[in-house]
């Protein structure tokens, strides 16, 4: 078989883990010929040949000995530009970057289809966990009924290191960075976004659709007070960031970002720290569910290699599902129950519940359990950011499967 000779952008957190795994893994046959770096002098932990490092992209695209380009840049704009410019010679590429993937999916599918090459993706959702290969081939059937669960390692270490640890939210959040699990804005992780950027992704993958990210309700924990983490306390649950897509009848489907309280019963309960942690649910198989860190340097590059190794033999991303007739509408046109914690019944009174169930009022702190229709919440969204407001799901679809 031919040997695979690598060219990287990218030398951060990733790139350098998968420098470290490439030379690990003899079965790979496989080798870094050429780093794209954006700044030559910065000092980096991993020291490799000078001669390696080049800040030319043209050096890597223009190499013919070069078969493979992998991509894990910190900047979404520069890996379209990459990505799309591989692909448009025909280079087949493995890319991490789900922020960009999830904005051009649509266009980055047709480009493969035009100029007959891939482009491998496993790496840019869940880190270690092999989410989406098994999305597009064991799960290509009519029964998949939902993909549910934590998505992003950075807020997940949060809330386990303040729910289980007492430690401050800040003090998590920088411990989160230091251990290379954060974006370089954390703000992503925080607010939700690097979550509804790999659902996005899972969801062309599970079923078949690509819903562009403006139209997806994403709310993240940058507001969660200690009061909110009392309440989730005192009722035995936790709170967790959850992104889910959920078949809720026949042909219709929806999905979201938001925290969720979560009861020792379910799965991910148990997931703490950097974890991810996926439930896939399905007519005739009830629930399964994958485990696995979904951040950090050799997690992540793991996948990577995964992808490199999967190229050997050729493997590329059919998208059969987007071409099957009868796949599934989106639709937020579906009753959600929340908790919401607010300032005070003049907020309240501009905010669509459609019906209240439990109220709570006192000096320093409100809340209203009630429901309310997504497709509201979405209306309401600049409102939401207020960080006197938090916003938590109970869950709603699919319980009385679990009885
Ligand atoms: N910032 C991401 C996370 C990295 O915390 O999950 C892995 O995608």
């Amino acid at each position: 078989m031919k040997k695979i000779k690598i060219g990287l952008f990218g030398f951060g957190t990733v790139g350098q883990g998968i420098y470290q795994v490439i030379r690990r893994a003899t079965n790979a046959h496989a080798s870094i010929e050429r780093i794209c770096v954006r700044n030559l002098s910065k000092q980096r932990e991993i020291q490799t040949d000078k001669s390696l490092l080049t800040d030319n992209p043209a050096d890597i695209l223009d190499d013919p000995n070069i078969n493979l380009i992998v991509e894990v840049v910190d900047d979404p704009e520069a890996s379209y530009r990459f990505v799309t410019e591989a692909i448009r010679r025909g280079i087949p590429v493995v890319s991490g970057s789900k922020a960009m993937i999830a904005r051009h999916l649509p266009e980055l599918i047709e480009l493969q289809r035009k100029h007959s090459t891939a482009l491998l993706y496993d790496a840019s959702s869940c880190g270690s966990i092999p989410v989406i290969r098994n999305l597009e081939e064991y799960y290509d059937n009519d029964l998949l009924l939902e993909v549910k669960g934590i998505l992003n390692g950075s807020s997940n270490y949060i809330l386990s290191r303040v729910f289980d640890h007492g430690e401050p939210y800040s003090d998590a959040l920088s411990r989160a960075q230091q251990l290379g699990f954060a974006e370089s804005d954390p703000s992503f992780d925080i607010e939700g976004f690097d979550s509804l950027y790999k659902l996005i992704i899972i969801t062309v993958h599970a079923l078949g659709v690509y819903i562009a990210p403006e139209n997806i309700f994403t709310y993240g924990i940058s507001s969660i007070s200690d009061a909110d983490i009392r309440y989730a306390r005192e009722k035995s649950m936790k709170i967790k960031l959850v992104a889910q897509v959920a078949k809720v009848s026949a042909d219709r489907f929806t999905m979201f970002v938001m925290p969720e309280f979560v009861t020792p019963s379910r799965y991910i309960y148990s997931v703490d720290d950097e974890y991810n942690g996926v439930v896939i649910r399905g007519e005739c198989y009830d629930r399964q569910f994958m485990f696995g860190k979904g951040a950090g340097s050799l997690p992540t590059a793991s996948s990577i290699l995964s992808d490199v190794m999967a190229r050997r033999h050729g493997y590329r991303y059919e998208y059969k599902k987007m071409d099957y007739v009868d796949r599934p509408e989106y639709t937020t046109d579906v009753t959600l129950k929340i908790y919401m914690r607010h300032p005070g019944q003049s907020f309240l009174k501009d905010i669509p519940f459609s019906r209240i169930t439990e109220q709570y009022t006192s000096d320093g702190y409100n809340y209203v359990i009630g429901e309310i229709s997504l497709s509201d919440l979405i209306g309401i969204r600049n409102r939401l950011s207020d960080p006197r407001i938090f916003i938590a799901n109970f869950p709603q679809f699919f319980l009385h499967l679990d009885d």
